[in-house]
């Protein structure tokens, strides 16, 4: 998202090889091929598994990573630089989207962390929960109570450490609500450490505009509402990036029954033998990561679990026969079991960066592009985890709705979970943000991001071939109803109505570029379609469901429906889109899913 040029200059200098003991680079490294659990993916959901799996010293778990160490890579340990670390890098799975109809044609840039923590690692550090309401309506359309937030809320506990004392030590009881949040778990969460120079502008605006934008002092989810704007909370602590491999890989690392082979990619499952009408997946088949070396199988005694995210786990699926029968066909991939269900149900959050040329100075502008600026930041990061380069971008984002007495609602039924939960999100950025188009010369801007929460376009995922190095052919439908428009041409006007706040008078805030020229409902329209890209939160592509049901991927226990061994632990469960940013949600899917796991196990 930030120049090109920042990613090569940070990245140069401070690559060292890997040293978790866990973690080996070569098969001929493992003493054996057969394992309890087999692990495929070492990302979010993937490495909190391995950790909670591995508690019990007798159980033995081997987990197959495509990407690299994450050691050392300094855009994905310095909060400010992670968004360098994609698109297009040796830590990304470098995929597009195909053409979107609802984006008059246009095909762009969809992300996805290719190392040890998988987007976890590659992430812009935002956390959050998904609100109460999300999950219970996990828990009503799966039939499974469990998955309700009255269960899911120990989970927080397990997950979050949270971290209230910030690095320039001011009183942070007004910035969020302890009794919210977990302060023993695995993941680092924390406040901004450091004020930027919009923050008191941003926080005039709730007393200004309260109906519009109401201060709220945690948006973090759960029981608590999330309507409003308030302090941003980040996966960093002490000035550094908490992922799923700096957290959960780093405290189950010196444990034995734990293996990470990192750089080989598993190319499909293969069918074991058929049990009581369900057909085993407990084969895993994998090779060096380009491709080139020989194919290699790995066993699991147990169950395999598929942790490679809402795009890769639906191809491993297809390639391993698991998927829609015509579309297998095609390739002529014996159907081993009929699903058409595979790889649809793909939904997602949509970005728009709102931009504003500003006469204020002091925007982070000159930072990104000076590189004698950066570089004394990146200094100071290097020498003490402090300053700008220690801390995410941004400090602030908030959560609006569609009022309802908006139109839309006489045709379409309100998509949210319910009114704690928004239709769309607004961050408050204090610099240039347009992904893929390169920041002006000179100048100060304002983006206010704005993104589609409530998502009701749904897309797929197929492959393009038998070849498992070959990228599948992702197609979200972005914007193709017409709820979805509509919300985000209401996030638009909430942007523009944003910066008429007083707060804003002297700060010279002038619509810039396309933005400017909008007027009618038509034109903002065309304005988001011409903008308009992903926030990368793709889920739903293994889609829970009823046990009973015959849609759906997986069932309430992630049990993938009609085979045995085989279960699915990631992002492309969620039958919904969660209405938060999507890493939280993911992390505490995990760890239910371990104690599920866990039980079957006795
Ligand atoms: C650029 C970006 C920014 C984001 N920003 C935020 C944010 O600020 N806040 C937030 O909450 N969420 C954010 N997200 C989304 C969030 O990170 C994801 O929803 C979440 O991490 C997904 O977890 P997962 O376990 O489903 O998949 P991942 O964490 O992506 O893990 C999948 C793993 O499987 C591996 N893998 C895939 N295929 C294979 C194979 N064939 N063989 C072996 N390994 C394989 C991958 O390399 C990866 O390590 C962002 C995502 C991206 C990409
Ligand atoms: C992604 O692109 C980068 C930069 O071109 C390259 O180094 C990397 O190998 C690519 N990764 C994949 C999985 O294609
Ligand atoms: C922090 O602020 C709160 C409320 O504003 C106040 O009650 C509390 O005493 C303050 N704490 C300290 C240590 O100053
Ligand atoms: C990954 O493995 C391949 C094949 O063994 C090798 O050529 C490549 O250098 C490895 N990459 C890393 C980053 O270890």
């Amino acid at each position: 998202m930030f120049s090109p040029g920042l990613f090569s200059l940070v990245l140069a200098s401070f690559l060292i090889s890997p040293s978790f003991s866990a973690t080996l680079t070569s098969s001929s490294q493992l003493s054996t091929l057969e394992y309890d659990y087999i692990i495929i993916g070492a990302g979010t959901a993937g490495l909190t598994l391995a950790n909670r799996l591995t508690e019990n010293p007798k159980v033995t778990v081997l987990v197959i990573e495509a990407g690299v160490s994450d050691e050392g890579v300094v855009p994905a340990i310095a909060p400010f630089l992670g968004p360098t670390l994609t698109p297009n890098t040796p830590y990304d799975w470098n995929y597009t989207v195909v053409a979107q109809d609802g984006m008059l044609g246009r095909s762009f840039s969809y992300p996805r962390g290719r190392l040890l923590g998988g987007s976890s690692s590659a992430n812009y550090l935002i956390h959050q929960f998904g609100t109460d309401e999300d999950w219970n309506r996990f828990g009503s359309v799966t039939g499974d109570s469990g998955w309700s937030w009255k269960n899911m809320q120990q989970y927080v506990q397990k997950h979050e450490k949270f971290i209230s004392v910030t690095e320039d030590g001011r009183n942070t009881s007004d910035e969020f609500i302890p009794s919210l949040h977990g302060f023993n778990g695995q993941v680092s969460v924390s406040l901004g450490g450091i004020a930027q120079p919009i923050d008191d502008r941003i926080l005039a605006t709730t007393k200004q505009l309260p109906s519009d934008f109401p201060f709220n002092q945690d948006l973090s989810g759960g029981s608590h509402s999330i309507i409003g704007l308030g302090y941003l909370q980040s996966t960093v602590g002490g000035g550094v990036r908490s992922s799923s491999s700096t957290s959960y890989l780093a405290n189950a690392n010196s444990r034995p029954n734990l293996k990470v082979l990192i750089n080989y990619t598993v190319t499909k499952l293969l069918q074991s033998r058929t049990t009581a009408g369900q057909k085993a997946f407990r084969n895993v088949q994998f090779t060096a990561s380009p491709g080139t070396g020989p194919l290699l199988t790995a066993k699991a005694r147990k169950e395999v679990i598929l942790s490679a995210g809402s795009l890769n786990t639906p191809q491993i699926l297809q390639l391993s026969g698991i998927g829609n029968s015509g579309d297998l066909a095609k390739f002529k991939i014996p159907v081993l079991v009929s699903n058409p269900n595979v790889g649809s149900n793909l939904r997602d959050h949509v970005f728009l960066p709102n931009i504003f040329n500003v006469a204020g100075q002091g925007s982070f502008d000159d930072l990104i592009r000076q590189p004698d600026l950066i570089n004394a930041a990146v200094g100071e990061w290097i020498a003490s985890k402090t300053g700008v380069i220690a801390n995410n971008f941004i400090n602030f984002f908030g959560f609006s709705r569609v009022p309802s007495n908006n139109p839309i609602f006489k045709s379409v039924a309100d998509p949210a979970p319910g009114p704690k939960s928004p239709h769309w999100e607004i961050i408050p950025t204090n610099f240039w943000i347009n992904p893929g188009i390169p920041q002006p010369s000179s100048g100060n801007f304002l983006t206010l991001v704005t993104a589609l929460l409530s998502t009701t376009s749904r897309g797929t995922v197929k492959i393009r071939s038998t070849n498992p190095f070959d990228k599948p052919l992702i197609d979200p439908k972005f914007l193709t109803t017409a709820f979805d428009i509509t919300a985000m041409r209401e996030s638009v006007k909430g942007a523009l109505r944003f910066v008429k706040a007083p707060a804003w008078a002297d700060y010279g805030v002038i619509p810039f570029g396309p933005l400017a020229t909008v007027s009618s409902d038509n034109d903002i329209d065309n304005y988001v379609r011409s903008l308009a890209t992903s926030i990368f939160h793709p889920v739903g592509t293994a889609s829970m469901t009823k046990a009973s049901s015959s849609n759906g991927v997986v069932n309430p226990d992630l049990t993938v429906k009609g085979t045995d061994g085989l279960r699915v632990v990631d992002a492309s469960v969620f039958p919904f889109i969660p209405s938060t940013h999507t890493q939280g949600p993911v992390y505490l899917l995990a760890e239910r899913a371990a104690d599920i796991i866990k039980s079957c196990a006795n």
